[in-house]
């Protein structure tokens, strides 16, 4: 058998640090099988699974249990997180041992309704995870700001869906992120901040950043592709935790991206059912929408637009992912990919995305109708296609393998001496570095 890749780019397949897969537990929305194909769909090679599942990811059993799902299922390589919060302090070793990719932290009450550590507890737990090297993904969100004026909201009678949006001033996340990069300096624990949604937060991450604290963040398309306009259009589908807001935070978080303040694309891929996102209720839970295998097409169009390079998409998608999650080889800068993870992709193919065309078992997304440029062709995960001319290849489920197994996060940073947490304190960065 011949393979033709004439007039096709290989890129190193994406790496989605964030998605829910929804298994087990909700699997009427989405499953590890379904969720792969569509990361196969997308150019997706790698995927990071949130440990909102039935039940929480919060103890090796229950780990365990979802290992042996996920490597039954899964067409693409994965991770998986597991919950830190005030149950999981004294969990941090067991979870661990039994094969993680990295702790989530919710700040803030979302899908799963997870409850929200204190600061207090998320001190303890920072402190517990630093010397293990692995890094806190935060839901950085502030539930009581949340809380308060979704209450209002409620009480005023508003339930136009821009009220959802109002509920959630970036404020709520401005605070989360900063309250979360002080506690990861005062510890030395590594953080990543999640779907970042606004101009907001760039401030609080670009100073931790200054000041040497080990810290990273995502941005999702929708973050940077929609904005109020929108909610007229999509109604109760583009609800999603933490809101797409007001458009003119499109343009800052673009420069955010390509001035390296975000390090990296992810999806936040949260599948629900058609009838679950069109209740009338805006308060339900059934936030997100299906990402995973329209970021690649989305993204891509921008480099067609000439936006930028795509050296800086790959930067995004694939060689940032890798760094900050000890998925590059101990030695040598080897990209990503070079163990034939792989998307070939046709840079020139304009098509309209349709969310009946979705892998996904959740067939409803803000993107329906949208017109992009760019189509991953096939996919290879270690060297075997998985997906092949926009189909599925047969007897790839169950290819997909943890890839917590070949993580090498680099040394942890130990705890601070009383010298250089005087410097902390005494707010003197250099000397603390
Ligand atoms: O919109 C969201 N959906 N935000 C989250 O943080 C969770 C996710 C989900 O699991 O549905
Ligand atoms: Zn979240
Ligand atoms: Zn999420």
């Amino acid at each position: 058998e011949t393979f033709d890749a004439t007039g096709l780019h290989i890129l190193p397949g994406a790496i989605d640090v964030h998605v829910h897969f929804r298994d087990p537990g909700y699997t009427h929305k989405e499953d590890f099988e379904s969720g792969t194909a569509a990361a196969a769909f997308g150019g997706v090679t790698t995927v990071f699974d949130m440990p909102n599942t039935i039940p929480t990811v919060a103890d090796g059993e229950t780990l365990k249990a979802k290992h042996a799902i996920a490597a039954s299922k899964a067409h693409v390589d994965y991770g998986l997180y597991a919950v830190l919060g005030e149950d999981t302090i004294d969990k941090v070793s067991e979870l661990i041992e039994a094969g993680i990719i990295g702790f989530k932290c919710y700040m803030g009450n979302t899908f799963g309704r997870i409850p929200t550590p204190s600061t207090g507890a998320m001190l303890e737990a920072f402190e517990r995870v630093a010397p293990t090297g692995k890094r806190i993904s935060l839901h950085a969100e502030t539930n009581s700001v949340m809380e308060r004026r979704q209450k209002r909201l409620t009480e005023s009678g508003r339930s136009d869906p821009l009220a959802h949006l109002a509920s959630r001033p970036a404020v709520v996340a401005v605070e989360a992120v900063a309250r979360a990069a002080i506690l990861a300096e005062w510890t030395g624990a590594r953080i990543h901040i999640l779907h970042i949604s606004s101009a907001a937060e760039l401030g609080p991450l670009r100073d931790a950043k200054a000041r040497g604290v080990d810290i990273t963040g995502e941005t999702c398309p929708h973050y940077l592709m929609l904005g109020e306009a929108d909610y007229a259009r999509c109604r109760g589908i583009i609800r999603v935790n933490p809101p797409v807001r007001e458009s003119v935070n499109n343009e800052p978080l673009w420069a955010g991206l390509l001035d390296g303040t975000i390090d990296m694309i992810a999806t936040d891929h949260a599948p629900h059912t058609p009838e679950e996102k069109t209740r009338a209720d805006i308060w339900s839970v059934d936030c997100g929408f299906p990402g995973v295998e329209t970021q690649m097409p989305l993204m891509l169009t921008e480099v067609a637009a000439g936006r930028y390079d795509i050296r800086d998409y790959v930067r995004w998608s694939a060689v940032n992912p890798a760094k900050v999650w000890g998925l590059y080889p101990k030695k040598g800068a080897i990209l990503p990919g070079a163990d034939a993870d792989l998307a070939f992709v046709d840079l020139n193919h304009a098509w309209t995305l349709r969310d009946a065309d979705l892998q996904s078992r959740s067939k409803i997304s803000p993107w329906d109708g949208r017109s992009v440029v760019g189509l991953p062709r096939h996919t290879m995960v270690r060297g075997r296609f998985v997906m092949k001319d926009r189909a599925l290849v047969a007897d790839t489920k169950g290819h997909g393998r943890s890839v917590h197994a070949i993580q090498q996060m680099p040394e942890a940073k130990p705890l601070h001496t009383d010298e250089t947490l005087a410097a902390v304190i005494a707010d003197r960065p250099e000397a603390a570095a």
